[in-house]
């Protein structure tokens, strides 16, 4: 059996609000395989979003490790971390992020000028998976000319443009109606079947929660099974 590709060992969380502390996350083990699709359900206020932060390494725990592709990410400096998310790890968020004062095409190009690929290269992978996502014929679009679920399409070719190992979505059909969602649904799980990402959705809907493989509860700031 290979090393998972997320291995999460006794990871706490507890913010600071005033004087009080806040313990969110008590005590989560969690591993995850390489190539799983897993849901992370939970009502709201669990702890969902606050593990996502960490397994996206945009915040780090209050305790505990972190082991992402072989490698302890809980102790090193943030330049080191910055590094590796943004060579591993894609996210879409519920409310898209895209930046208004670029076209779909540049939003999509973003990701890939930090990594500092070549301008004709990343164009040209924009495109694609624009195209991929079947927003081919919105390149010069602005975000605010586009529908929700436009949008979120946007964003989840922007999501794997450095080809993420490891694919991060947050309530990704929170702000959109049905029709949207199950097209983003459907999106997901094609693009999971061809690119072979590892897949984490945060979910309140039973329909999201019902597509990955497996769905993991947070609850009293640890996780569940089933
Ligand atoms: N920066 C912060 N400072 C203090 N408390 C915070 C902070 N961020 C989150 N919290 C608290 O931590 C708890 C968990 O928040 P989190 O956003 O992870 O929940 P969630 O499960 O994603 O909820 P939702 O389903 O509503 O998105 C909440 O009670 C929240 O108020
Ligand atoms: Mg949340």
């Amino acid at each position: 059996m290979s090393e998972p590709l997320v291995r999460l060992t006794a990871i706490t969380k507890t913010y600071r609000a005033g004087e009080v502390d806040v313990p969110v996350l008590r005590g989560i083990d969690l591993t995850i395989d390489a190539g799983a699709h897993v849901a992370i359900m939970g009502r709201s206020g669990s702890g969902k979003s606050t593990l996502m932060n960490i397994l996206g390494c945009l915040d780090q725990p209050s305790s505990g490790h972190y082991v992402l592709d072989g490698r302890d990410v809980s102790g090193l400096p943030d330049d080191a971390v910055s590094a590796i998310r943004g060579r591993t790890i894609g996210f879409v968020f519920q409310q898209f992020h895209l930046l208004p004062g670029r076209t779909v095409l540049e939003n999509v190009e973003l990701p890939m000028e930090y990594q500092e690929v070549p301008a004709d290269e990343r164009r040209a992978r924009a495109a694609a998976l624009l195209e991929r996502v079947g927003l081919g014929h919105r390149l010069r679009h602005r975000p605010h000319q586009l529908s929700g679920g436009e949008r979120q399409r946007v964003a989840i070719a922007r999501s794997l443009a450095n080809q993420p190992r490891l694919l991060l979505a947050d309530e990704p059909t929170g702000a959109l109606d049905s029709k949207a969602s199950a097209v983003i649904l459907d999106l997901f799980a094609e693009l999971h079947a061809e690119t072979g990402v590892t897949l984490v959705v945060v979910t309140h809907d039973d329909a999201v929660g019902a597509a990955a493989q497996r769905r993991v509860h947070v609850s009293d700031g640890r996780v569940v099974e089933g």
